[in-house]
């Protein structure tokens, strides 16, 4: 348990430096070219894996998650106007709600379907 939670702490900190990298890209770049790309340079990372809770499809406020990328919720670091423009947050936010939910893991169908049988009839 001691384990996996470092392993899942040093996974954190992996991701908190390459959000501070894409935070500081984004300040000297100014402003994003849209919010698809805000949202794989900055927190595709973390909210489309284990790490983070799905927000696509998941029906949050716009509001809400605003707050949550102004104030860093828990393990989430926290982005500044500076990082994210209050516009760009609008748009974002607007975005990700418009998001639908994403299909579960896209493993290349004629590997895992045989595998699955196989399994199937071992039961
Ligand atoms: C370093 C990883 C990381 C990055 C990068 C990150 N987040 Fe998060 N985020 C988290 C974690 C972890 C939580 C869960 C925090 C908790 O509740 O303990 C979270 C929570 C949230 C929540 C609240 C979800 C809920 O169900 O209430 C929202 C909204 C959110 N993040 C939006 C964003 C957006 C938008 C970005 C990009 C601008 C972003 N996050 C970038 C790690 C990250």
């Amino acid at each position: 348990m001691r384990v996996a939670r470092g392993f899942a702490a040093a996974l954190l900190l992996t991701a908190l430096s390459l959000a501070a990298c894409a935070a500081a890209h984004a300040q000297s770049a100014g402003e994003w070219t849209s919010s698809a790309q805000l949202w794989r340079d900055t927190c595709r990372y973390c909210h489309e894996g284990k790490l983070a809770p799905e927000l696509r499809g998941a029906g949050l406020a716009a509001q809400a998650i605003a707050g949550a990328v102004r104030h860093g919720p828990g393990a989430m670091p926290s982005f500044a106007p500076s990082a994210i423009s209050d516009r760009d947050l609008e748009q974002l936010a607007a975005w990700i709600r418009a998001q639908p939910k994403p299909v579960p893991p896209q493993t290349d169908e004629s590997e895992r379907m045989p595998r699955h049988e196989t399994r199937q009839r071992i039961r």
